[in-house]
């Protein structure tokens, strides 16, 4: 794996996407443990874009969610089946855009901070949940859609690290 994280100068989200991405996959290449991995994942994504909060919740035989490795400020460690953005995203297997938390019903706040939330569920091969995915921001509307495909394109990359775990 690389040890040190280079980081695009691009104005431009996609660039600096286009520029993180490879240096993910090699992250995590060659680890098998998958806690080691998706810690390193959201290191990595705090590192490069300074999200208020990201990590992974990962998801039970009963369908309820538990924290896993993060970055940012203390969270919830369990999220019932369906429940929060989260929840949600997971049951409704799709990617959830909450541009204002308040709007979204059943919304979990961990932190009163945080203003706008992306969350992607990630499955086994055969279609199984493994877990989700979870950006904070503390803007309203803090992503873009270079973000939105970037976290969709990581999520991606953390479903290989459980699924060889
Ligand atoms: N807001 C999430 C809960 C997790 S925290 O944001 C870290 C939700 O509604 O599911």
């Amino acid at each position: 794996m690389a040890d040190i994280l280079t980081l695009s100068d691009s104005p431009d989200r996609a660039a600096q996407w286009a520029h993180l991405l490879p240096q993910l996959e090699l992250l995590v290449q060659g680890e098998s443990d998958r806690t080691a991995n998706l810690a390193n994942l959201a290191a990595a994504l705090r590192q490069a874009f300074g999200f208020f909060w990201i990590g992974f919740y990962l998801a039970r035989p009963d369908g309820s969610l538990v924290l896993g490795p993060f970055q940012g400020t203390i969270a919830c460690t369990r999220i019932p089946p369906g429940r929060g953005v989260c929840g949600a995203a997971l049951v409704q297997r799709r990617t959830l855009v909450v541009p204002d938390v308040e709007r979204f019903p059943g919304h979990i706040a961990c932190s009163s901070a945080s203003k706008s939330e992306v969350v992607v569920p990630f499955f086994t091969a055969e279609g199984a949940p493994l877990g989700v995915l979870d950006a904070d921001s503390d803007r309203l509307d803090g992503f873009c859609a270079a973000d939105v495909a970037g976290l969709e394109r990581v999520a991606r990359l953390a479903a290989g690290c459980c699924a060889a775990a």
